[in-house]
């Protein structure tokens, strides 16, 4: 069920009374991790309520196609671009008749014919209705169009009769399903990554900062989603749109960045510090701006920050924590350092004094350390070097699990 997370699942739900096990589907999808929209036809409504549905899934469900109200949130174009999987459970004679026809008359057939996505019928009818010449040349022409059919399994049916028609239990529906993806480096994951700077204000005009441009956090985000984790970015300030399927929660001081990384982490399988948080804050935040005096040198006081990582690696339920160690100098000594001081289980150490690497450019070059070893990794892209770290580090919490 691992290879459920952070898939984007629709799920089409047709008139029929198995559509009262769509509901226990959507748990079952959401608690492995998917995200899902349903879509359901006015017949279904008649069996369950879209309410129930919303609940469950923690989306407005879509019931019509020319609903403008619906259209000006996620259109019908966009839904059906936005699944990577479309499940129709149940799939009614009626419904399987008309996506056999190519019917694009109601919200449901639109998207089935809209989307590039595979799709898997759950088809669910009494057992004469399955048995029905019409159908089954339906069930042949959508099998041979590509469409996945799930069951029916034969039983006792709500209308008396004895024989196939039942659709499949959800149980077994969401393991064919997560069974049409491929097992990830990070599937099942949960990994919290910090990115960009921390700002302290010193006066509501003025604050102290530095020059990370988030660059490395955010493709650390990419690729970690990338390898099938559910990723929570916690950003400081920066000009960066977060990586799609990716939640981020925007901070601007390292004790909100605090807060942001401890909310949830005893969730947490993985958590990465690559934020340049200030180590320091002001003491006194000035109310009002502060004005120019005649004073020649102007003192500041300030205080020290909390260390999020540190913090995060002293947790009881703590995840594997990786630190990242900017240095100008004695680059491996100083991160192995951290490694201890911090309780880390690894730290990719920055020489950010070589020009081009670093602080807000586009390259980086890191030396992944631990007590025992240090990898170097080449200069490259900061997208292909996340993605050379997050198989490394992916490859380190299996050992460490084992
Ligand atoms: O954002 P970019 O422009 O792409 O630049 C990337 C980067 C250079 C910022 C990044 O690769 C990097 O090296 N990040 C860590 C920068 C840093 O502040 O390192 P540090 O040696 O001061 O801190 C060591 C570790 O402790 C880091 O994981 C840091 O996130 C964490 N820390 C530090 C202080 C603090 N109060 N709390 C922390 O969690």
């Amino acid at each position: 069920m691992h290879r459920l997370t952070n898939r984007q699942i629709l799920l089409g739900i047709t008139g029929g009374i198995a559509a009262y096990k769509s509901a226990e589907l959507t748990r079952l999808l959401k608690k492995a991790g998917a995200d899902v929209r349903v879509v359901m036809t006015p017949a279904a409504t008649e069996f369950i309520t879209p309410l129930t549905l919303q609940a469950l899934s923690g989306h407005p469900v879509h019931l019509q196609l020319l609903d403008p109200e619906a259209e000006a949130g996620m259109g019908h174009i966009e839904l059906a671009r936005w699944a990577d999987h479309i499940l129709i459970a149940p799939a009614s004679a009626d419904f399987i008749a008309r996506c056999a026809a190519g019917m694009g008359n109601d919200l449901l057939t639109t998207l089935c014919l809209a989307s590039d996505a595979q799709i898997s019928l759950a088809p669910a009818m009494n057992q004469a209705m399955w048995r029905d010449s019409h159908t089954q040349a339906n069930i042949e022409a959508l099998k041979s169009a590509g469409f996945n059919i799930w069951g029916p399994d034969a039983g006792e049916q709500a209308c008396g009769d004895t024989g196939p028609g039942r659709m499949l239990e959800p149980t077994d529906l969401a393991e064919r399903l997560a069974a049409e993806f491929d097992y990830l480096a990070l599937s099942g994951k949960t990994v919290f990554i910090t990115a960009g700077p921390t700002r302290e204000p010193l006066d509501p005009v003025r604050f102290i900062s530095n020059h990370s441009s988030g660059k490395m956090g955010y493709a650390l985000a990419q690729a970690a989603v990338d390898a099938g984790a559910k990723v929570k970015l916690i950003s400081g300030p920066v000009n960066l749109a977060p990586p799609e399927r990716v939640e981020c929660v925007q901070v601007e001081t390292a004790e909100q960045m605090l807060a942001a990384s401890m909310e949830g982490i005893e969730t947490c399988d993985l958590f990465i510090g690559a934020a340049a948080v200030a180590d320091y804050r002001p003491v006194a935040i000035a109310e009002h701006k502060i004005k120019k005096g005649n004073e020649e040198i102007m003192e500041l006081r300030l205080v020290k920050n909390p260390d999020i990582i540190a913090t995060v690696a002293k947790h009881i339920h703590r995840p594997f924590t990786v630190g990242f160690a900017a240095e100008t100098r004695d680059v491996i000594h100083y991160a192995r350092d951290k490694l201890t001081r911090k309780h880390l289980d690894l730290v990719i150490a920055n020489d950010v004094s070589v020009p081009g690497i670093g602080f807000n450019s586009n390259e980086n070059q890191v030396t992944l350390v631990t007590a025992e070893d240090a990898i170097t990794l080449p200069q490259t892209s900061k997208r292909l070097l996340a993605k050379q770290l997050i198989d490394q580090i992916a490859q380190q919490l299996k050992t460490n699990n084992e």
